[in-house]
């Protein structure tokens, strides 16, 4: 959407609903829940994905519906305590959000499925948009209501699953960095969850990992009238109207010119003026992720819950540990060990 008055309203409405969150606390208490019930009896493996992360980022999120919070996920007149209509809700946001993730290199299976469960959401919303309205305080019927709660859906919670996979798979490839994390959590015992400056370290380790996986290593921009990008040599980049241009993140995030020794693993590095460079995983400029500080507390909860299980490894006992499904990472198992060593 271009800026202007509607999306200005749009965004005071996203920034509005993004401030209730708590989603520390929230993430916080589903991980404890999930790492007890995973965690036993020991040496079981599981889903990353479906068991852990998914559900994670559903409590933290969701509540972005106030008291609709429910009703959108179980749909108009579904139990709301139905656990397969929240997975239901849960998958039809993650095959709305894969056609986001391949871009322009979708293919015509990802991008139909994408079509069938878009349809299946805007009904969705539709089904309980007078609930969505008194929950946010909106006039009904208001149009804005429907297109910031179908928005808000599908971009915020499946990038959040994907992105922690991708963090979970960058971590256990480090077995150094992962075990110093962990025999630090172990040192912690209960203070794991309280203790502020192991937080801060979790916190930086995540937008570390986040760095050498970005969800989204090239974006892809329309270019709605004539403009020109300084490149750093003698000439701008011309872009014309009516174009695209692909922003390759990745090469940014590497780049030696703007980030000392960017090869080496460092969630520490000081960023001095490249602080928005650090952030670059989330977009940039005025379009930025307006919630990514929720994205990375959620994920430091998500991580915390995970160093405080025995050590973990990728499963591959019955076929790929990692499969995909088109763009997106459907599955991530991972064992437990069944006791310490
Ligand atoms: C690790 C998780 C996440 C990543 C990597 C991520 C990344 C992004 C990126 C790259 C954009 C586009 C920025 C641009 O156009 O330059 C975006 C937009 C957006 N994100 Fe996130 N995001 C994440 C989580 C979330 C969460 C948890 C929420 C909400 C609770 C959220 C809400 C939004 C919204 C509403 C926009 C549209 C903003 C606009 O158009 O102005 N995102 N995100």
């Amino acid at each position: 959407m271009d800026p202007g008055p509607v999306y200005a309203a749009d965004r005071k409405l996203l920034d509005s609903r993004l401030a209730i969150l708590r989603v520390q606390a929230d993430a916080d208490r589903e991980a404890q829940r999930l790492v007890a019930k995973l965690g036993n009896p020991p040496g079981q493996s599981f889903d990353l994905i479906d068991d852990y992360l998914m559900w994670i980022a559903f409590h933290a999120i969701q509540p972005v519906f106030g008291t609709a919070a429910s009703e959108v996920a179980a749909g108009a007149g579904g139990d709301v305590n139905d656990p397969g209509l929240q997975r239901q809700y849960l998958l039809e946001i993650r095959y709305v959000a894969g056609q986001l993730l391949a871009g322009n290199s979708s293919t015509l299976r990802v991008q139909r499925r994408a079509e069938v469960h878009a349809a299946s959401l805007i009904a969705r919303i539709q089904g309980v948009c007078s609930n969505v309205e008194k929950a946010w305080g909106e006039p009904s019927p208001s149009e804005g209501t429907e297109r910031n709660a179908v928005g808000l859906a599908w971009i915020s919670h499946p990038v959040t699953v994907q992105s922690g996979a991708l963090v979970v798979q960058e971590l256990l490839s480090r077995r150094k960095v992962y075990e110093d994390l962990r025999s630090a959590a172990n040192e912690l015992g209960e203070r794991v969850w309280t203790d502020q400056s192991f937080r801060k370290s979790v916190y930086d380790h995540v937008l570390e990992l986040m760095r050498f996986r970005p969800i989204f290593p090239l974006m892809a921009r329309d270019v709605p009238r004539d403009t020109e990008f300084a490149t750093g040599g003698r000439r701008n980049a011309v872009c014309p109207a009516g174009g695209k241009v692909a922003l390759f993140s990745i090469g940014a995030l590497f780049d030696r010119r703007a980030v000392r020794r960017p090869g080496r693993f460092c969630p520490q590095r000081d960023w001095g003026d490249q602080e928005g460079l650090r952030w670059l995983m989330f977009g940039y400029g005025t379009r930025q992720c307006p919630a990514k500080d929720h994205a990375v507390d959620i994920l430091t909860s998500a991580l915390i819950g995970l160093l405080t299980m025995p050590e973990l490894r990728l499963s591959s006992d019955d076929g790929k540990a990692i499969a995909y499904d088109g763009p997106l990472m459907s599955r991530m198992r991972v064992r437990c060990a069944a006791q310490e060593k």
